[in-house]
């Protein structure tokens, strides 16, 4: 039986005010989107609730906790250890909040690349992750948030569209698995007639 009240616990002592509120909005989001397309709710809240379980350990130690739990950094994740915290992340809810479900462990893993063949748990997370109403306003926010409550792929196509923009926008580190979610979520729905 998962002790929501114990992971909710240890989790506000391992992250910042601002990330636990951002975290908080990630599971309420992930929950409502769960009760639209029938994903397990339960999956749903736990991988929210601890999807940036890792994000606030200082960048060495999440270096240093990588290589202990042989997680490999590749040349990618080396050049931006932010990239490391999603598979930090499933590590550290395996170990520290006995997390054995490996769907809750690989939405809490991809939430920040994506990957191809995306379960509907692991595209739930990362689409909550992006819309929650903590959010500061950008652009595209509002469609997304419409999308997401119809279809997540066609919200995927969006969200990863928009991201990836942003990300060669500002020169940053583009994680091939990111492009590899969009380029098979594109060949998988074809062109939208509707959009
Ligand atoms: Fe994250
Ligand atoms: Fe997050």
């Amino acid at each position: 039986m998962i002790d929501f009240d114990e992971i909710k616990l240890k989790l506000q002592s391992s992250l910042s005010p601002k990330r636990f509120l951002h975290t908080l909005g990630v599971v309420e989001t992930a929950e409502k989107l769960a009760e639209i397309h029938n994903v397990d709710k339960e999956k749903a809240v736990i991988s929210a609730f601890l999807h940036d379980c890792a994000k606030d350990i200082p960048e060495s130690m999440q270096i240093r906790f990588c290589k202990e739990f042989h997680i490999r950094l590749d040349e990618f994740m080396k050049k931006n250890i932010a990239l490391c915290h999603s598979f930090l992340g499933a590590e550290i809810a395996k170990r520290e909040y006995g997390i054995k479900d490996e769907e809750i462990l690989n939405a809490i893993r991809f939430h920040t690349t994506g990957r191809k063949n995306m379960t509907k748990l692991e595209k739930l997370i990362y689409l909550a992750d992006y819309i929650e109403p903590n959010r500061k306003y950008f652009e595209g926010l509002k469609t997304a948030r419409e999308y997401a409550k119809k279809d997540l792929d066609k919200a995927m196509i969006l969200v990863l569209t928009n991201t990836i923009e942003y990300i060669k926008k500002k020169n940053g580190i583009l994680h091939p698995l990111t492009l590899e979610a969009l380029e098979y979520l594109k060949s998988e729905k074809g062109e939208f007639v509707n959009w």
